[in-house]
């Protein structure tokens, strides 16, 4: 007889928009953005157990779609994400993501959920990692460039982690630029609307770059850029998309995530394929030092990489374990005969 009840083995725990927004105000944001903060250390401090691989782009004229796999042999985890600058003017977002884990040893999934929400926190969250490491010590001052969607969570992370206190704002759209402004009253930043990006990278020890552009840009050229600063790049990370002036390049220490991706979708897609780089991971991990001096000019050319998802994603579905974040998706067919799943579509006639 035919059961329209799913069986318990048919049912994937799925986090909405909506739950995923009812669990970053439940715990609070600046503590997710710190616990991811430390969740993606944990993964990139155990960086070679992963499998690891440029992720799969599907160009487009207007923008990119991207696979992100990975998996640590034990959990496999992907993200769905597109990057479409001309979006907001037709009213739709730039990104939107969604992800997925599965158990290594029986395939089956165990968390679906919606990413925007949450590649914006690993990414903040990733930067913030980055900055602990790079940042110049006691850098208080922030300036974000490109005041989109990822701005807030950028700015919150470098206060959660990094102890920044006040930012300074530009884009070429004052209207995006007001609306951050607005977003982060009361969160304990001072916040500096500026007029152009030399104004906003005043006194900054961290200057974040996250514009949205299918070209080469020059959001920073070479003058821009004192001595002892640390640069967090965030905007370009396609072939052809770029926002620093490759003579920042020659001076900085360059640090990334997976140098196969990095260097096809990076800043340093501008430069020779031998520019020198170093990885982040071996940084986390105490290889190789991050920041030596005050005077160094340090790169973190950020593009964003699967295992930073795969972080998010076993950091989302600890957290709604058993708890009504979560609802079950029908989404694994489950005949029972495993063998007889021909069997089970013609019974549901
Ligand atoms: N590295 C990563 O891990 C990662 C993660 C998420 C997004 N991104 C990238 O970050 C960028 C921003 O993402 P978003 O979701 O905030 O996009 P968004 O479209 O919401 O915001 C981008 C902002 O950049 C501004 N801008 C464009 N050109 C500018 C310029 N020359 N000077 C100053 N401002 C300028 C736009 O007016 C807009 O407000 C995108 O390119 C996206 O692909 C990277």
């Amino acid at each position: 007889m035919f059961n329209a009840e799913p069986s318990v083995k048919a049912l994937v725990p799925f986090v909405s928009v909506h739950n995923m927004m009812r669990l970053v105000h439940h715990i609070g944001i600046e503590t997710v953005l710190s616990e991811l903060t430390d969740a993606i250390e944990a993964d990139f401090r155990r960086w070679p157990m992963f499998d690891k691989t440029p992720r799969i782009a599907s160009h487009s004229r207007d923008g990119v779609i991207e696979l992100m796999p990975t998996s640590d042999g034990v959990v496999y985890g992907f993200k769905y994400v597109n990057g479409h600058p001309k979006n907001t003017a037709e009213g739709l977002q730039t990104v939107t993501a969604f992800g997925l884990l599965a158990d290594v040893a029986t395939g089956y999934p165990v968390l679906l959920t919606e990413m925007t929400l949450l590649t914006a926190l690993r990414t903040a969250a990733t930067s913030a990692m980055a900055a602990r490491y790079l940042a110049p010590a006691g850098a208080r001052c922030m300036a974000m460039i490109g005041n989109g969607a990822q701005a807030e969570f950028q700015a919150l992370a470098m206060k959660a982690v990094c102890g920044i206190d006040s930012v300074r704002l530009y884009d070429i759209d004052p209207q995006a630029t007001e609306k951050t402004r607005r977003n982060l009253e009361g969160s304990g930043l001072t916040v500096v609307a500026c007029t152009s990006g030399e104004a906003a990278i005043e006194g900054a020890g961290i200057v974040t770059t996250c514009t949205a552009d299918k070209q080469f840009a020059t959001i920073l050229t070479d003058n821009m850029i004192g001595t002892g600063v640390h640069i967090n790049a965030i905007g370009g990370d396609c072939p052809g998309k770029t926002e620093l002036h490759r003579d920042i390049l020659r001076r900085a220490d360059t640090f990334v995530e997976f140098p196969p991706q990095t260097r096809i979708e990076g800043e340093i897609q501008q430069m020779e394929a031998d520019y020198p780089v170093i990885e982040l991971w071996r940084v986390v991990n105490g290889e190789v030092p991050g920041r030596r001096d005050a005077r160094q000019v340090t790169l973190f050319d950020s593009v964003g990489f699967a295992i930073e998802d795969f972080s998010a994603l076993r950091y989302v579905r600890d957290w709604v374990a058993g708890t009504d974040f979560q609802q079950s998706l029908d989404m694994i067919a489950d005949p029972d005969d495993p063998r007889d799943l021909f069997g089970m579509l013609q019974r549901a006639h």
